[in-house]
């Protein structure tokens, strides 16, 4: 019998786990290893009013992989990432305002390393309206397209940088701003994202910047489309958070964005990353 007990939320994204004690969670490693089939199959998963404590959200996510200490110094407990619009708990807020529009996390790494391989966030207090988190499969976008459009997509390249997902969401950035912005490395990644697995997934989103050997804005028209089929309606599940809640997903295979919601809100996610290990090729 599996140790876990599941639910799909979507045809295409999502599951309902049910019934798992935090506490093993954070001690079993047979519960790790089932959390991350369960993760590969289903892309995301819902743990609904878990009530996971910070020091076992990280021991849980210990049992996935390596744990990004990166952002440490924002919450008591290492390895825990406070995400939130309120400056008071986080000096960083402005940066996370570039989560309103869809994106793949660590598509610009400071250096070369890969994006992180999952992410879990717990529920501390949420918005009153709004808020929500939207996943849309990333390997279901591929597989929709046409024979004819995975061998054109399969060969196209595009740059992905800070500047462009920060763009979006500053309308008339200082000079000093930018540069700041352009102090990130650019990356250059394939549309197509084949993964040892051999699934392939797009990596699209709002550090999507241009497509090499294209025209600007006729790369960013296609790119702009292929978001819009990747994340339709129908393709989506969008979480309403209730505090306690946690929710991991499979960021090289699910992308992501939260709906708007009232930055005055108190609303705090506890957020823990778990590092990949498999570059974008
Ligand atoms: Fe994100």
């Amino acid at each position: 019998m599996s140790l876990l007990t599941i639910n799909k939320l979507t045809a295409s994204v999502g599951a309902e786990v049910r019934g798992l004690d935090p506490d093993l969670m954070a001690a079993d490693d047979a519960v790790g290893a089932a959390v991350l089939d369960a993760l590969e199959d289903n892309g995301v998963l819902v743990f609904p009013e878990l009530g996971l404590q910070p020091e076992a959200q990280v021991a849980f996510c210990r049992k996935l992989g390596e744990i990004d200490h990166s952002s440490d110094g924002h919450h008591p407990v290492a390895g825990i990432y406070p995400v939130t619009l309120d400056k008071s708990k986080n000096a960083s807020a402005a940066y996370l305002r570039a989560t309103f529009d869809w994106h793949i996390d660590g598509c610009t790494p400071t250096n070369d390393e890969p994006p992180q391989k999952a992410t879990v966030l717990s529920a501390k207090q949420v918005a009153e309206r709004g808020g929500e988190t939207e996943f849309a499969n990333s390997y279901a976008a591929y597989e929709a397209f046409s024979d004819d459009e995975k061998r054109r997509f399969g060969a196209l390249r595009v740059v992905h940088s800070l500047e462009a997902s920060q763009r979006r969401v500053h309308a008339d950035p200082s000079p000093e701003l930018v540069a700041k912005w352009r102090s990130r490395p650019t990356h250059e990644h394939p549309l197509v994202w084949t993964h040892r697995s051999g699934r392939r997934s797009l990596v699209l989103g709002a550090s999507a910047d241009y497509v090499v050997g294209m025209d600007r804005d006729e790369g960013r028209a296609l790119l702009a489309d292929l978001l819009d089929r990747a994340t339709q309606a129908d393709l989506v599940y969008s979480h309403s958070w209730s505090v306690g809640d946690t929710v991991i997903w499979d960021n090289n295979g699910v992308l992501h964005r939260a709906a708007p919601y009232d930055p005055d809100s108190p609303r705090e996610m506890l957020r823990t990353t778990v590092l990949g290990d498999e570059p974008i090729q």
